[in-house]
C-alpha cells in the first residue's frame, strides 16, 4: 500500500520553476531513495512533502489524506519527520535536550521511553547526552537529527543528504541504522548523491535532474550505468 505519494506536483521559487511535474510512490514499509546531482530539485522535493513549500501544481497525498498546502506542524502530526540537510540541531542545547524536543507532544514518561529507544539505536548520543550539541561530530550530528525524526515515532521518515561530508566507514554505520529503524516499521524517504551507495540501500530509486524525475525503479533491477547517465543528464535523459 501507497504510504505517500506525490503527484504532478510543481515548486517555483519567483519566476524560477524548480520542479516539473514530479510524481513519486513510496510504499509503506520501503526505503525509497532519491539520487541526484546538486541542485536537482531533492531537497525541495522533501521540504515540499513536509510543508515548508507549497507546490503550485499537484497534490502530495499522505496515507490517502491531500496534505499540500498545510502547515509543517499539521505535517507532522499526521506521521511525517524529517532529518534536514546539513543535520541542523540547536546547538546551544545538549543533546538530550534536542532528542527531547522531538517529542515534545509526548507525555513525560512516553518521552522517556522514546529517549531510552534512542539511545538504544545510538548508544554514543547517550554518552554524549549532557553534551552541547555544538561539539558533535559530523557523523554524531547527523545521528542526532535522526534521532531527533524518530522521537516523534513518525511512520515516515525523511533524511535529506544523510551522507554528506562523511567518512565511508559513518556512513556505512548510518545506513545500518537506517535498516533497524526501517526493520521496526519506520517508511524511508533517503536523499542521496552516491548512485551506488543508493541503489544498495534502496528498494526503490528515482533519479532526479533539473527538477524532473528522468529514471525509476526497484533499486536491484536499476542500471547502474544508466542511472549515471540519467543523474549526468547524458544522451536521451537531456532535456
Ligand atoms: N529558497 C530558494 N530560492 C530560490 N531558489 C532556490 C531556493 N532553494 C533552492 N533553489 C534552487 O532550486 C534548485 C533546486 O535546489 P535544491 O536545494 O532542491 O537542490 P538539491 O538537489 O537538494 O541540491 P544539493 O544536492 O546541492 O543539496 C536549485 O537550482 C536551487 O538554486
Ligand atoms: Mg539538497
Amino acid at each position: 500500500m501507497s504510504l505517500l505519494e506525490v503527484k504532478n506536483i510543481d515548486v517555483r521559487y519567483g519566476d524560477f520553476l524548480a520542479l516539473h511535474d514530479i510524481s513519486l510512490n513510496v510504499e509503506e514499509g520501503s526505503i525509497v531513495s532519491l539520487i541526484g546531482a546538486n541542485g536537482a530539485g531533492k531537497s525541495t522535493i522533501m521540504n515540499t512533502i513536509c510543508g515548508l513549500n507549497k507546490p503550485v501544481k499537484g497534490e502530495i497525498l499522505f496515507d490517502g489524506k491531500n496534505i499540500s498546502g498545510l502547515k509543517p506542524s499539521r505535517i507532522s502530526k499526521y506521521g511525517l519527520s524529517m532529518a534536514p540537510e546539513g543535520s541542523h540541531c540547536f546547538e546551544r542545547m545538549t543533546v538530550k535536550d534536542n532528542l527531547l524536543m522531538g517529542a515534545y507532544l509526548a507525555k513525560g514518561s512516553e518521552r522517556m521511553e522514546r529517549l531510552k529507544s534512542v539511545y538504544k539505536l545510538f548508544p554514543v548520543l547517550e554518552e554524549k547526552q549532557n553534551q552541547m550539541s555544538t561539539y558533535l561530530s559530523g557523523g554524531q550530528r547527523q545521528m542526532l537529527a535522526i534521532g531527533r525524526g524518530i522521537m516523534t515515532q513518525p511512520r515516515i521518515l525523511l533524511c535529506d543528504e544523510i551522507s554528506l561530508g562523511l567518512a565511508p566507514v559513518v556512513i556505512n554505520d548510518i545506513y545500518e541504522k537506517l535498516k533497524e529503524i526501517s526493520a521496526q516499521g519506520i517508511t524511508l524517504l533517503i536523499v542521496e548523491q552516491d548512485v551506488n551507495r543508493s541503489l544498495k540501500n534502496s528498494d526503490y530509486a528515482y533519479v532526479i535532474l533539473e527538477g524532473r524525475v528522468v529514471m525509476e525503479g526497484k533499486s536491484k533491477e536499476l542500471n547502474v550505468e544508466d542511472v549515471n547517465d540519467a543523474y549526468f543528464g547524458m544522451n536521451k535523459y537531456a532535456h
